[in-house]
């Protein structure tokens, strides 16, 4: 049968049986119909723009392909086809331009010029449904290849999911040996299909040799005069090929139509990456007060106190801990080191070993060597703080003039004593001392103390003496009112 015997048309495009592996060498082109006009977003921004845990939409399905063997990726779009491209332009996607948009089936035939002629499988996503996983993907493309009773191989592959609310979702609807017989959308089913619990996620493999001509044999003749995807099925069983499901948990297949979509998309996303978090050795006392992004990294025995938002950008080494309310992006941390509670880590922070940021510190493209501490009410931007340097409290780098920024250098082991402004660019030596309260101008020498302060003026008894004169001049006011008549006290 066709792709095992091993002629010309087979090397480099595959389908001959790869003995170490027990797998045909397939090749795959992915299509993502994005071309769906969005309008319940009521955005500016691309649907598949929108971010999901700090990344696109579309980056997390492109992520997802990185794992998965596929070949080839051609996105289809419509409206809003140049913010798309714009932000897929580093990724190898090939795009697809739909207009007017008629359908899924419609969509997938704009897609074919950009889909090589010879091949094997053809994967159709979709654009708003970010959650899906490699694990998924791969299972379908398994599913594709492997025989079924009479020796052929399927000619699609379907995923179905259960989810708690069918909806409007397609139906699957299986003959009575449970082979998938046909997809029906909602609009059009009756009451018995509507019954069907398995329904259609959109998501399906295709041969690559039959699916132009099972494009060009799909009408319109439905309820929504649309050219469906779906239909696909059932001329493929008339042409005397199999259909098969494959089932997914739903939580992978939830689509984003509106924002109240994006956010439960959201939300099922941070589970996941919570759970994924606890299981490589991360100790989270409220796992679900704490929010990451799509590119967090956190080490073993990393522990993360409750209200913690990871920004884009951050990794966090092993058994360092992060305490309450800290909000992070951009930022590494070292083993061992501490931060927050209430600390603010912007991006190129880097706290390093056994290092202390503590509550309301916010540090901006800075370095802390190993040891530093900067524990309360401080910040320090475009700075570097040498190792074990002790910053104290209300410290602050001045480093814009309104204009441009200027870097801090701390030495190693310098001393920065409380309430005081470093105005950059300025440098403190190692071993340093500066004095609370200082404004600090100049570099500082090793091993000095700098300070600046008006000098300080001491009056003996002057307190006493100020509190007695104030205690005599109330009670005179106060005797006064009294004798005064009622109408005139207040
Ligand atoms: C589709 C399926 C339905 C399934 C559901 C799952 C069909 C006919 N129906 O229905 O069985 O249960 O998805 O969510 O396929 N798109 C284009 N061009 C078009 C039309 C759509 O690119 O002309 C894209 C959309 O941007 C979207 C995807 O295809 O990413 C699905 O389109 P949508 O209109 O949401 O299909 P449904 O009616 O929900
Ligand atoms: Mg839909």
């Amino acid at each position: 049968m066709a792709g095992f015997t091993l002629d010309e048309g087979d090397v480099g495009k595959g389908g001959f049986w790869d003995g170490a592996s027990d797998m045909r060498k397939q090749e795959t082109a992915a299509v993502i119909l994005a071309a769906g006009k969005g309008t319940r977003m009521k955005s500016a921004l691309h649907k598949v723009l929108h971010p999901i845990g700090g990344q696109p939409m579309i980056a997390h399905l492109l992520d997802m392909l990185d794992q998965v063997n596929v070949h080839h990726r051609v996105m289809v779009v419509g409206a809003g086809r140049e913010q798309v491209e714009h932000s897929v332009s580093d990724r190898h996607v090939r795009i697809a331009l739909q207009e007017p948009q008629l359908g899924t089936g419609h969509a997938v035939t704009a897609a074919m010029p950009e889909v090589p002629r010879t091949i094997d499988n053809v994967l159709v996503l979709y654009g708003d449904t970010p959650l899906i996983t490699p694990e998924i993907v791969t299972s379908m493309l398994d599913a594709r290849d492997a025989l079924l009773a009479d020796g052929s191989r399927p000619a699609i592959v379907v995923l179905g999911f259960r989810p708690s609310d069918p909806g409007a979702y397609g139906r699957l609807v299986a003959d009575e040996q449970g082979r998938l017989q046909r997809i029906v959308e909602y609009k059009d089913a009756n009451a018995d299909e509507r019954a069907v619990t398995l329904c259609n996620s959109g998501v399906m493999v295709f041969d690559g040799a039959l699916l132009p001509t099972l494009l060009s044999k799909i009408g319109n003749d439905n309820a929504k005069s649309e050219y469906y995807l779906t239909d696909a099925v059932t001329i493929a069983r008339e042409l005397g090929r199999e259909a098969v499901v494959v089932e997914a948990n739903a939580d992978a297949l939830v689509g984003v139509n509106d924002r109240t979509d994006l956010a439960h998309v959201e939300a099922l996303f941070q589970q996941r990456t919570r759970a994924e978090m606890m299981e490589r050795g991360v100790t989270m006392t409220a796992p679900e007060t704490v929010f990451f992004s799509y590119d967090t990294v956190l080490g073993r025995d990393v522990l993360v106190e409750p209200h913690v938002v990871f920004g884009p950008g951050v990794r966090v080494a092993d058994g360092a801990h992060i305490r309450a309310f800290s909000h992070l992006e951009g930022a590494d941390v070292a083993e061992g080191a501490v931060v927050g509670p209430y600390a603010r880590l912007r991006p190129g922070a880097v706290i390093g070993k056994d290092a202390k940021v503590g509550n309301f510190v916010e540090i901006k493209q800075a370095t802390l060597e190993s040891g530093a501490k900067v524990s309360h009410l401080s910040y320090i931007g475009d700075a570097h703080v040498g190792a074990g340097a002790n910053i104290g409290a209300g410290t602050i780098t001045c480093n814009y003039d309104g204009f441009l920024k200027y870097r801090t250098e701390i030495g190693t082991g310098a001393f920065v004593g409380s309430n005081t402004a470093l105005v950059a660019p300025v440098s403190i030596g190692p071993g340093a001392i500066i004095g609370a309260g200082s404004t600090i101008t100049g570099n500082v020498k090793p091993d000095a103390l700098s300070l600046t302060r008006a000098p300080q003026e001491h009056k003996e008894g002057w307190a006493q003496r100020f509190r007695d004169s104030r205690q005599r001049q109330k009670s005179t006011r106060k005797a006064a009112q009294a004798k005064r008549p009622d109408r005139e006290r207040n």
